[in-house]
């Protein structure tokens, strides 16, 4: 076997479309829930770095999702925007509505699927093979009235019985289904079954040659990206996966590692996508911080570890010759190497860009207000790394406008006399208020605090510290989530002090608790994977 650092550009490649569902599937992981801002944002970075089709949502789940397509659909230059329906009617007919500004420029995209496999049929759907085909045939046909670009999948479709999957598909082919995508709904395919079942609708399905095949595939047995890369192999020209292989359960097929896998391995994989991946690492953060769903340490092209070289042998080697242990180059995937910093002295030029080496451009008013942050910081620390600006940026306690509730002070006593104690003092909606709560330890008598000053009923599902950098002076980010009533936010935010800013994520998840309340943002639906 051999590696290799660049690719072939000799060989012809075939084209690979990338399908992100970062906004739909992903989302669909628990606690994973994205504000409006954060799905525009990270649409709008998704069409910048060339992903051709973004599926934005599922507009019928929610007003939420209706609205993300929506504006998603006004905004986007350059991807197709997609919307998932069940084969409902309503549920096509809200997707085209959402999607009508992307269809009114011929870049809208309606999704329909329905479950195919005897144990979907029999159990979730209670319906017969008869009325399912029923139903391939009129939905596929309603979605085709609003726009000529339909994508057909039926669910479960790696536990279809063989010769019912070939009728079903060429049922959608018929009805005018563009693109047939196999998911392997419950991450159950292993890469020799991902790829036959393609070889066999290419063999079997008439009018296949005329659409694009496409795979879908979950995590459950961590083989969702070999599924994904075999149905490549095998036909399939379109991958549906998410930044960071967020989704259901153990999640979908990673965006960074499909593309990465696509690039590195030319020699052995003769496709190409039209991805920019020097934006893998900033999708990844920012997917990141809109869901608090840390990147594992060692999670595959942007995890933390991913280009890190710890062993005496390894930097040996890598001394010698970076492509002794790197099969990639960091800055391919868009990692800054140049680790050494700003500390109290830099300016704003400096740090204006420093921010945009990372990614980040930013207008003069939101340098003044990162820049006063960043001189708070490095009053407190004396070397102030990249990972240290990034965690400043994907402070959600420091969201502008959604601030009705900021902490002004706080100060704990904790050791090995209890009771702990916190004395703290918000700001709510302009006016302090100050109460001291005890607790079970400093953080346990800070949440007591604001529940005090700010009563909920608010569950906190998930609370999470991680070091930021390495040393004692090192800013730790704290994530929380919380759920009220089916809505859950999240919220993060760093400081050295970790109880500081265990304190800020919590008040940063209230204030999006508060929006969400105000706009009435109903419980979603059951979804689907
Ligand atoms: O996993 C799945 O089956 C899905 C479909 C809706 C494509 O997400
Ligand atoms: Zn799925």
């Amino acid at each position: 076997m051999t590696t290799s650092t660049t690719s072939p550009t000799d060989t012809p490649r075939e084209r690979i479309f990338i399908f992100d569902t970062t906004l739909r599937d992903g989302e669909q992981s628990p606690g994973a829930t994205m504000s409006l801002e954060e799905k525009l944002e990270i649409a709008q970075l998704l069409d910048e770095m060339g992903v051709d089709i973004i599926e934005a949502g599922f507009p019928i789940a929610s007003e939420g999702d209706f609205q993300a397509v929506n504006e998603i659909a006004k905004l986007a230059k350059d991807a197709v925007i997609c919307g998932l329906a069940r084969s409902a009617f309503k549920d096509i007919d809200r997707a085209a509505e959402a999607l009508q500004p992307a269809i009114d420029r011929g870049r809208g995209r309606i999704h329909t699927f329905i479950s195919t496999s005897p144990l979907h049929m029999k159990y979730k759907l209670q319906m017969t093979p008869e009325e399912v085909i029923e139903a391939i045939d009129a939905s596929v046909r309603r979605a085709r009235n609003h726009t000529d670009d339909v994508e057909w999948s039926p669910e479960d479709g790696t536990r279809t019985e063989p010769d019912f999957l070939c009728r079903a598909v060429e049922t959608a082919i018929r009805a005018g289904a563009t693109t047939i995508n196999i998911p392997d709904t419950v991450g159950y395919a292993v890469p020799g079954e991902s790829a036959r079942i393609i070889r066999m609708l290419k063999e079997r399905v008439p009018g296949i040659e005329d659409v694009v095949i496409s795979t879908h595939c979950h995590d459950d047995l961590g083989m969702a990206v070999a599924n994904s890369l075999a149905a490549v192999e095998a036909g399939a020209r379109q991958v549906e996966c998410t930044i960071n292989g967020i989704g259901e359960r153990a999640g979908n097929a990673a965006l960074e590692e499909i593309v990465m896998a696509l690039k590195v391995r030319g020699d052995a994989m003769p496709f190409e996508t039209g991805i920019d991946t020097t934006k893998l690492v900033q999708a990844s953060r920012i997917v990141s911080r809109a869901t608090g769903f840390p990147v594992q340490y060692n999670k595959a092209i942007v995890g933390k570890n991913a280009f890190a070289h710890e062993s005496g042998i390894h930097q040996d080697g890598m001394l010698k010759h970076a492509g002794t242990y790197e099969i990639m180059r960091p800055e391919d995937v868009g990692l800054n190497q140049s680790n050494l910093v700003l500390g109290k002295h830099s300016g704003r030029h400096a740090l204006r860009e420093k921010l945009r080496e990372l990614g980040y451009e930013l207008s003069d008013n939101q340098l003044k207000d990162v820049f006063v942050r960043f001189k708070a910081l490095a009053d407190r620390k004396k070397e102030i790394y990249d990972d240290d600006l990034v965690a400043l940026m994907q402070d959600s306690s420091e969201e502008v406008g959604s601030e009705r509730i900021r902490v002004k002070f706080l100060r704990v006593i904790c050791g090995t006399e209890a009771p702990q104690s916190a004395d703290l003092i918000l700001e709510i909606e302009g006016e302090e208020r100050r109460t001291t709560a005890f607790g079970d330890g400093p953080v346990d008598a800070t949440f007591k605090a604001i529940c005090a000053l700010v009563p909920h009923d608010a569950r906190l599902q998930l609370y999470q510290v991680h070091a930021v950098t390495e040393g004692t002076d090192a800013q730790a980010t704290v994530s929380v989530r919380m759920e009220e009533n089916g809505r859950i936010v999240t919220g993060q935010a760093s400081d050295t002090d970790t109880v500081v800013a265990s304190a800020k994520a919590y008040v940063a998840a209230l204030n999006k608790l508060m929006l969400k309340r105000e706009k009435g943002t109903p419980a979603p639906i059951e979804a689907t994977s």
